[in-house]
């Protein structure tokens, strides 16, 4: 798969080890950054990462900072995104299976390198159930619709 990655400053060794943990898997990985420790604006990243999975030219993205929370928001502001901030792997399977998640984040500051890449793995490994949470998943994108309108779609 081709994999967009994005970080703040707050989670710049925890993005070098999953960005070689999945080249190792096997994946193409975009390296949206930021790559030094210098203060950043997640905002920023977790956006253009956003953008990449929109457009297709990136499969899905991970999102890291602090605590995951502020880049995913930031990238649940582009239209057609859902990113889920995960703690451990059952909710990383989760939020395939049933949100057809995306993008998937976490904090660097929460979780360590190892619980990190079980989030991964779970999340790469799951597959969006359809059915029922097709369904769902659909009721989200009109909410969208209604928020934004058809011609503010980000490409
Ligand atoms: C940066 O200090 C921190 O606020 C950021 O990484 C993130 O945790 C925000 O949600």
């Amino acid at each position: 798969m081709k994999i967009v990655i994005a970080n703040d400053h707050a989670a710049v060794d925890m993005k070098m080890e999953i960005m070689t943990y999945l080249q190792e898997l096997g994946h193409e990985v975009l390296n949206i950054g930021t790559d030094t420790a210098d203060r950043c604006n997640y905002p920023e990243y977790g956006e253009k990462a956003a953008r990449l999975v929109v457009s297709g030219e990136a499969d899905c993205g991970v999102l890291i900072c602090g605590t995951g929370v502020g880049i995913s928001i930031a990238a649940n502001k582009v239209k057609g995104i859902r990113a889920a901030v995960c703690s451990e792997p059952t909710t990383a399977r989760l939020v395939k299976e049933h949100n057809n998640a995306n993008m998937i984040a976490f904090g660097a500051r929460i979780v360590g390198p190892e619980a990190a890449k079980a989030i991964i793995d779970a999340y790469l490994n799951a597959e969006f159930q359809g059915g029922r949470h097709a369904e769902r998943v659909a009721l989200i994108g009109a909410i969208e619709e209604r928020e934004c309108g058809a011609d503010d779609r980000a490409v």
